[in-house]
């Protein structure tokens, strides 16, 4: 997929990504889009106050826009970084996108010293081609867990966490 171009996000980006976001988590609470949107607009007023440090994103660039998105992020608790906000729009999926953006992901955080990279997911449907790619691309399991906040809102979904040496 030589004419897709991974690239930081910029603020004029910001129409395509909330475009982008609603394709890619169209049946997922409102509230996880807004997150997402959130984080790549203005998040570094709001994150510090969730626990969330040093957010970056980047988006992948193609000839028909914006096809994907993969954030990084600290926690003040732990020092490696975190995969976040990631996901391929429908149209653009099964090319090797999703795993090029993993890649990305991984060989910034390798770059920058760390040794290993975490993120967290869901049992939710839609994320079970996530699952896949996770598996194949060495993110192994490592928890899973009900977080309060979603069993408190009746969600049935389970926490899975992952993480990948580099
Ligand atoms: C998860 C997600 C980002 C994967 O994106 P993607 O671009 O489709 O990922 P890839 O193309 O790298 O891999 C997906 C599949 O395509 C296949 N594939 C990869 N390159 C390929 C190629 N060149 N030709 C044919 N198939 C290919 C992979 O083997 C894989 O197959 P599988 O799902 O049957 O195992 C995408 O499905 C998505 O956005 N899902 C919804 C949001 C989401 O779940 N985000 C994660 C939340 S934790």
């Amino acid at each position: 997929m030589p004419d897709i171009a991974i690239r930081p996000f910029r603020p004029s980006d910001r129409s395509a990504l909330r475009a982008l976001v609603t394709r890619v988590f169209p049946d997922r609470d409102p509230l996880e889009r807004v997150a997402t949107h959130l984080f790549a607009t203005r998040g570094e007023g709001l994150l510090p106050l969730l626990g969330i440090r040093a957010p970056r994103f980047w988006l992948a660039d193609g000839p028909d826009g914006v096809a994907g998105m993969i954030g990084l992020y600290r926690r003040a608790a732990d020092d490696a970084p975190w995969v976040a906000w990631f996901g391929v729009g429908p149209e653009g999926r099964g090319r090797g996108l999703g795993r090029r953006l993993l890649e990305h992901a991984a060989e910034t955080a390798r770059r920058e010293g760390h040794d290993r990279l975490r993120l967290y997911t869901s049992t939710h449907p839609s994320e079970a081609a996530a699952q896949r790619l996770y598996d194949r691309t060495g993110f192994r399991l490592t928890g899973r867990r009900r977080p309060l906040s979603w069993r408190l809102a009746g969600s049935p979904l389970e926490m899975l966490l992952r993480e990948r040496a580099l």
